[in-house]
């Protein structure tokens, strides 16, 4: 979410730039333009790319931008974004021409209706570095050929129709910041190797809420330190207490709907939460006082678990009201209320 908002006022910048400025307008790679128009001819519903003109600078195009610096003319940039309903949007496959646009660093289509799988042909998309493809059609299994591009650092595929394992060599990714596969089809365990996606110092995001991902989170995953963990609605078991520790960086963790069993009485949570959702485990023990330090901490949901024992009163807790412990096994929040 925060590389995507990111992305947008940075674009935005530039272009006004180039508004004001009004240099020379850039002139369209002719290999470029041969492929874009190969890419609109893809689509059989080429919404918005009906602008795509072939008499025109396909700088100037609809969802197109090129790098006015050191490539002039080159095709950097390919956003179009649906804000209709996804039939009003593009249909068909990812064209393979998408691949013939060497210099793109940012491709993002995101509620259309495309379908099909991943076109190999993206890997020799060199400096790609945003792929944000949510709220398409895209199936088959993930295919691990994308660590092969090497400068990627944003990956959204949620909402979509991805099915089978999570492959273990997405671990390779070499500059991953945020790989969001959110309501898909994905199953089976998260490979043991995902941990090593957070090799970097950079605390990294991932979300894979909303699949059938199942078995015990690897321990390698509970280790790393992470800025974003979505594990939500999943069939995930075991104990994941070695996830929490006060020094993480952790600000959103989400690991709510899944089978997940421990303790929570002598944890220590990411001082840095703000949110922290855990309903609808197996979660046993009580609230630990240390609860009261995530002052930052404004979402947050214990409750459908088998918590006893007093919430402890202090700043944070006392922000929530009993929607967001109850029900629960025995927990009450007042020795008084408690017998
Ligand atoms: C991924 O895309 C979906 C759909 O637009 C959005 O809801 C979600 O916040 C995005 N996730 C990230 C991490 O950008
Ligand atoms: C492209 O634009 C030119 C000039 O505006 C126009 O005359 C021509 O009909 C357009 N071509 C198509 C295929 O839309
Ligand atoms: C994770 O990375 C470390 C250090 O780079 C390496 O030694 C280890 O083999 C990797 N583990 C997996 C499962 O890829
Ligand atoms: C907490 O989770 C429970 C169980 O899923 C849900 O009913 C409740 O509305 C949630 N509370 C808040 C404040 O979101």
């Amino acid at each position: 979410m925060a590389a995507h908002n990111h992305l947008v006022p940075v674009s935005l910048l530039v272009g006004l730039f180039f508004f004001l400025a009004a240099p020379p307008a850039l002139t369209c790679d002719a290999g470029d333009r041969a492929a874009l128009l190969k890419i609109k001819a893809g689509f059989q519903n080429p919404g918005k790319f009906t602008s795509w003109n072939e008499s025109t600078n396909c700088c100037t195009w609809y969802g197109v931008k090129c790098n006015p610096h050191d490539n002039g003319g080159r095709v950097t940039y390919l956003h179009y974004s649906n804000h209709g309903a996804a039939s009003d949007g593009l249909s068909g496959r990812l064209p393979d021409e998408l691949g013939d646009l060497p210099f793109l660093s940012a491709l993002s289509l995101a509620n259309h209706n495309v379908y099909g799988v991943l076109p190999l042909t993206l890997t020799r998309l060199t400096r790609l570095s945003f792929l944000y493809l949510p709220s398409n059609s895209l199936s088959g299994a993930l295919p691990s050929f994308l660590t092969q591009i090497r400068s990627l650092t944003f990956i959204n595929l949620s909402f979509n129709k991805f099915s089978g394992l999570i492959p273990p060599e997405f671990s390779n990714f070499a500059a991953l910041e945020t790989l969001a596969l959110q309501t898909n089809n994905l199953e089976g365990e998260i490979p043991s190797t995902i941990g090593n996606l957070s090799k970097s110092l950079l605390p990294l995001s991932l979300l894979l809420a909303d699949n059938m991902l199942s078995g015990n989170i690897p321990k390698e995953l509970l280790a790393a330190n992470w800025d974003t963990l979505d594990l939500s609605h999943n069939k995930l078991t075991g104990d994941p207490t070695a996830l929490f520790a006060a020094n993480k960086a952790t600000t959103y963790m989400d690991l709510s709907f899944n089978k997940l069993e421990f303790d929570m009485t002598g944890i220590e949570f990411p001082v840095k939460l703000i949110t922290l959702t855990l309903q609808n485990n197996m979660i046993t023990g009580s609230i630990p006082a240390q609860i009261n330090h995530l002052s930052t901490l404004l979402i947050f949901n214990v409750s459908s678990n088998q918590l006893c024992g007093i919430i402890p009163a202090g700043p944070v807790m006392d922000r929530f009201d009993n929607t967001h412990f109850f029900p629960s096994k025995c927990l009450c929040r007042s020795k008084v209320s408690c017998v």
